[in-house]
């Protein structure tokens, strides 16, 4: 396959595709242009009968998706903060989670922010053994604002999602799989292979009744909360506590609230 993308890969093998981002110094954290980017590739894919089951993944050896990216939106307003969380989730995560073809989450490194609700957003994850998985949003002054709030929720119950996002503490691969975060555990060299080999198997069986299934399963998960999340995570933008907490990040300092 051919790739005309700038901050993706997308490779073929047999009725799987894999898309890697490919931001490694940046430990692939998602700017405006990946995101779309990401979404251009769910279209061709979408379209492409030859393709069956999608894995995405992370380059380098550190990060699947470290987020957000901060230092894109530090000046944001408001409301340009509120269209952030908007068109992310429309071009990407709602993308990913309603897509028709099964999505699988390579997670090999960490996955913070917006890349832990990549991975949620997808259908199944599994993780290498150096991965590190959380929401650390409130340290930046933010709320989740990719489907987070609703997604973590989902998958592990409100108890562990308060927790997880009230507390921005990272998770391990060993607790991630005790609270049902990620589907398994791999080494670091085996995670491609194991997520190829469930790729597969997921390739075997109907496209028509897998795209059912997906509708069917996440029929039960529409609700006004992403609309909420959104208009909530724009209002954090432009507060003091925002300022303090980007302008912390990138001075690559602790925070003071
Ligand atoms: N956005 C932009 N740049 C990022 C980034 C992000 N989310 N995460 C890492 N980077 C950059 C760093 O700024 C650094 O760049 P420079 O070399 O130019 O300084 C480079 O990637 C390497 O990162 P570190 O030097 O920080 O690496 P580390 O090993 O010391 O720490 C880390 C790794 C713990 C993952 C740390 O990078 C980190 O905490 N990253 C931010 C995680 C985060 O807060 N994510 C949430 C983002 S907000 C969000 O996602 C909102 C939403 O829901 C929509």
């Amino acid at each position: 396959m051919e790739n005309q993308y700038q901050f993706i890969q997308l490779t073929q093998n047999e009725f799987v595709a894999t898309l890697t981002i490919t931001r490694p110094q940046q430990l692939n954290a998602l700017n405006k242009a990946t995101i779309s980017e990401i979404n251009s590739a769910l279209n061709q894919i979408q379209h492409n009968n030859n393709i069956r089951v999608l894995i995405i993944t992370g380059s380098g050896d550190k990060a699947f998706v470290a987020g957000a990216d901060i230092k894109e939106f530090i000046h944001f307003t408001p409301e340009e903060g509120k269209a952030l969380a908007k068109n992310g989730q429309d071009l990407l995560f709602d993308a990913i989670a309603n897509f028709s073809k099964p999505v699988i989450a390579a997670i090999n490194g960490y996955a913070l922010g917006g890349g832990l609700e990549l991975a949620l957003a997808c259908h199944v994850r599994l993780a290498s053994e150096n991965a590190k998985m959380g929401l650390p949003e409130v340290t930046l002054g933010l709320i989740p604002g990719y489907g987070g709030t609703q997604r973590l929720a989902q998958l592990v119950g409100k108890g562990k999602a308060f927790e997880m996002i009230l507390s921005a503490k990272m998770v391990d691969v060993a607790e991630a799989k005790n609270i049902g975060l990620i589907n398994e555990i791999t080494t670091v060299d085996n995670l491609m292979h194991q997520a190829n080999d469930l790729a597969k198997t997921m390739a075997k069986n109907s496209p028509n009744a897998i795209k059912n299934a997906i509708a069917a399963i996440q029929s039960s998960y529409t609700n006004d909360g992403l609309q909420t999340e959104i208009d909530l995570f724009g209002s954090c933008f432009g507060s003091a506590d925002f300022i303090e907490g980007t302008n912390a990040f990138v001075e690559k300092r602790k925070p003071n609230f």
